[in-house]
């Protein structure tokens, strides 16, 4: 049985890239499809993808008259919490790949989603080697008390730290606090030269032309280090796959996960 499902924020960055995959498989069928400016078309002829065959709403309250079994969120953090709780209320299950939400948001869709008894997963990066550098890390900090983050990105971009940056410290603390053995307010010149402390983690982010999106996280013992990697390029496509299996995996839920790794084996 194909699962149905409605997508939100089809026509952008993230979203076109997904509706084009699902396009593509076997189990998965789009149903209908938000977006304000497009809205009265067909996904078809917004995409110029042949394999599509559904309409586009300008709201998720419109879209949902469709019946699917999991509602997909790539909108904005202004308009994504309504979508979802209209989708609960609906009877389908949630994936949130909308950045943005607040934690009283999040708790006000876990409570909603236990109400309804439908899963929700929402997840911060969905490419499975942003997910892998996550885990590998809380497991390095087991081990290795000191650690610093470095995020890289265009010149241009606005957030500092990265999204990931930010979740990779907040995943960390859960362990512990990475160790300094010199204060910040004992350094010898400018505090900023030691970065940003979020969450119990040192991070720099570097703003220049010439990288896309990377990140390193650096684990130092005496005379050893080790330093997990995380590369993408410009493109939507490192999110496609995470983003499949949360729409596969999510039917199995009850309640609100957080992250990828919530349905993965380790
Ligand atoms: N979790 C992850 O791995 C991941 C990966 C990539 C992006 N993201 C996040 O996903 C979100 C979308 O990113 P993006 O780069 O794809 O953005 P984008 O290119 O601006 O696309 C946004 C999409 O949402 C629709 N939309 C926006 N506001 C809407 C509203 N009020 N009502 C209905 N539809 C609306 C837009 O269509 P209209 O303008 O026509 O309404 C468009 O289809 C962001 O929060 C981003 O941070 C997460």
């Amino acid at each position: 049985m194909s699962i149905r499902i409605c997508l939100a924020g089809a026509t952008g960055w993230a979203g076109s890239v997904l509706a084009r995959a699902i396009a593509k498989s076997d189990d998965i069928t789009l149903v209908s499809a938000v977006s304000r400016t497009q809205a009265g078309h067909n996904l078809e002829d917004v995409l110029a993808e042949p394999l599509i065959n559904c309409p586009v709403y300008a709201t998720a309250q419109e879209a949902l008259i469709h019946p699917c079994d999991v509602f997909f969120d790539f909108t904005k953090p202004e308009v994504a919490k309504s979508n979802v709780l209209a989708a609960l209320q609906k009877g389908a299950h949630v994936v949130i790949g909308t950045s943005g939400l607040t934690d009283a948001d999040y708790s006000e869709i876990a409570n909603v989603a236990e109400q309804r008894k439908k899963g929700v997963l929402a997840v911060g990066n969905f490419a499975l080697t942003v997910v892998l550098l996550e885990k590998f890390s809380e497991i390095a900090a087991r081990y290795i008390p000191h650690w610093e983050i470095i995020d890289y990105a265009t010149a241009g971009k606005i957030d500092a730290p990265s999204g990931t940056a930010r979740e990779l410290a907040n995943r960390l603390s859960k362990i512990r606090e990475s160790q300094l053995d010199v204060a910040l307010d004992s350094i010898n010149g400018p505090k900023e030269s030691r970065g940003v402390r979020l969450d119990g983690s040192q991070i720099h982010s570097v703003r220049l032309p010439g990288y896309v999106i990377s990140l390193d996280a650096i684990f130092g013992m005496p005379d050893q280090k080790l330093i997990l990697r995380h590369e993408s390029g410009s493109g939507a496509e490192p999110y496609v796959d995470g983003a499949l299996l949360a729409i596969r995996k999510v039917g199995s839920l009850v309640g609100l996960k957080r992250g990828l790794d919530s349905v993965m084996d380790f």
